[in-house]
Order: C-alpha cells, then structure tokens, then sequence
C-alpha cells in the first residue's frame, strides 16, 4: 500500500477494512457518478495507433481492470472492446456486488489479495485502473504489469475529478462559477481520508511521477460538464469510505454537510431550497495516463 505523506488520516489496515464495508459496496454502484464515454474511446484509440486487434470480430482478447470496485464504472465499459475481461479487487464485498450487477456475458471478477494478478504472463492486452492506482505498490504493480501484459501491451490509469461549478435555474442572472476543488479537499481533510486519495484528487498527477516506465504519458484530458442536483452531489462523496466509516461513530457535524454548505456559499445559493432542487453544471475532468510493456529498464 502506499502512504506516508505524514497527514493524520485512517492507516492502511482501516482503508482496507473500510472496503470490506457492505454498505459502502452496495451504494458504491447506486451512486458515483459514470466515466465520460470518451474515456474508453481514448484509450482503445490509442491502443489501436500501437497496435490493431487481430482478432477477426475487430475486439482486443483481454483486458484486466485492477481495483474494478463493483464493476458497474472501470469494468463494464470496455465490454464491447474485448473478448474477455477479468475485474480484480482486494474488497469481497465490492466483488460480490460486481458479480450481482454484472451485465456482460464477457466478465467476470475475482478477489485478490496482493499485488499477484491471477492470469498468466503475457496474456493481457490492457490494464485498466479506474480510481484506484492511489491505493496501489506503485513498484509492485509496475513489475506485475511486465509480468502479464503481452508485448506491446498497454496499462491505463484514469480518474474524474469535479473542477468547477454554476448555478442553473436558480439565479438565471448569475452565471458564477466557484472552484469546487478547494471545497473537496477540505471535505477530504475533514473526513481524514487516507494520504493516498490525495493522490487522485490530483488527477494522479504524483503517481505519473513515481512510473519508472519511460514510455509513460498522458492521454488529452477530457473535460464535460454534467448537470447535477447537490443532493446528487452529497450522494457521490458519501461513497466515499472513510465517510462511510465516520459516519458509523457519532458525528457531532457531517462533513458531507460542509462541503454542501460551502457549494451553497460560494454560489450564494438560498439556503432554504432543499438540496433536490438546487441544480449545478458541473465541470468534470477525468484524466488518463498510459504506458506500454518493454519499457521498463
Ligand atoms: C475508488 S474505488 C474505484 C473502483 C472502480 N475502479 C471505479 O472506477 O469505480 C477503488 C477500488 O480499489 C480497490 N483497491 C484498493 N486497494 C487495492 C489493492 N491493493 N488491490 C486491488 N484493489 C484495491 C478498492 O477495494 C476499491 O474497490
């Protein structure tokens, strides 16, 4: 596991117990919000420019999603691209809701319990990483990757990250848009979230660094903007473990709270409309970077 940034925040052994949670897996899938479709898009391109698939139903052979969640988000959209694709997660309970949600004849899912992928070497075209490269043995995972990716094969890590928001409907006069992202982090701090989710609200920006892979590099960020109500909003950040597992304990102020607080604030929102009915364009930002089997020195 990686950590050690000195932020005080739960250890890896509790982050681990956090994904054991069954609730946390369950409102996991109901919840977070989807990947922009052009995230596939962008990967599959890129992998096509390196090399085509040659199988003759125009689908790569097989993809291995690492820390699939429940399977709903990083897994399923890369379904049509493959014959077959195997989705790993240290969680039983996020892999007992990905099995229940599955929709792909293609997928299936599988406990693991360190970095030691269960497929063979050389048999994987793409490795996948949705959100979950932060919580990963950077050198471990690189290495593993050498191991299973055939040559030529390509490993991807991506995360969405909200960077901006406006008001719609409410102040139509008002077009302000407030950063969210110094919000977020203050949420993140509030619920002491393990060092490593910092990682990924910086777009995997300090991971990029830590790849020893010389091929490694960034994909064209993709940005959208989604309309969303707040209380879709608060239901994303609840699924977030760490505020799963304060919530437990009682909680004398609800950082979720906050954080809709200061959304409310900075767009000078009327406080008494309920959280259903404030609408919000928000500005997502999902970024991906790359790197390709026999680089490695
Ligand atoms: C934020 S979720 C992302 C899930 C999914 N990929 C997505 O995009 O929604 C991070 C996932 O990484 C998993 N995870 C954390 N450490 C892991 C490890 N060492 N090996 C495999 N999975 C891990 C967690 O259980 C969790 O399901």
């Amino acid at each position: 596991m990686n950590h050690g940034n000195g932020m005080p925040g739960i250890s890896d052994t509790e982050l681990i117990r956090v994904y054991e949670d069954e609730n946390l897996a369950k409102i996991y899938g109901k919840y977070r919000l989807p990947y922009c479709s052009s995230v596939p898009k962008e990967i599959m391109q890129f992998m096509r420019e390196k090399s085509p698939a040659n199988n003759q139903d125009g689908r790569y052979a097989r993809m291995l999603d690492v820390g699939c969640g429940c399977g709903t988000l990083s897994t399923q959209m890369f379904s049509k691209y493959f014959q077959s694709i195997l989705g790993v997660d240290i969680s039983e309970a996020k892999i007992r809701q990905a099995k229940l949600l599955n929709k792909s004849e293609n997928i299936t899912f599988e406990v693991i319990h360190s970095h030691k992928f269960p497929v063979e070497d050389n048999s994987i075209d793409l490795i996948t990483s949705g959100t979950s490269i932060h919580f990963l043995d950077i050198k471990e995972f690189e290495k593993e990757c050498q191991r299973v990716l055939k040559p030529g094969g390509i490993c991807a890590a991506f995360a969405l990250n909200s960077r901006r928001a406006r008001s719609i409907n409410i102040h139509e006069n008002d077009s302000s848009c407030i950063s969210l992202e110094p919000m977020i982090d203050q949420f993140f701090v509030d619920i002491e979230a393990h060092p490593s989710n910092f990682e990924s609200l910086d777009g995997n920006r300090p991971i990029f660094d830590r790849i020893q892979n010389p091929s490694k590099r960034w994909l064209k960020e993709i940005v959208s903007e989604k309309e969303l109500s707040l209380q879709k909003i608060k239901d994303t950040f609840q699924t977030t473990g760490e505020y799963v597992m304060m919530k437990k304990r009682k909680l004398t102020v609800d950082p979720l709270e906050i954080l809709a607080q200061n959304i409310e604030k900075g767009l000078q929102l009327d406080q008494a409309l309920v959280d259903e009915d404030i609408m919000l364009s928000v500005e997502l930002v999902m970024s991906t970077f790359v790197f390709i089997k026999d680089y490695l020195n």
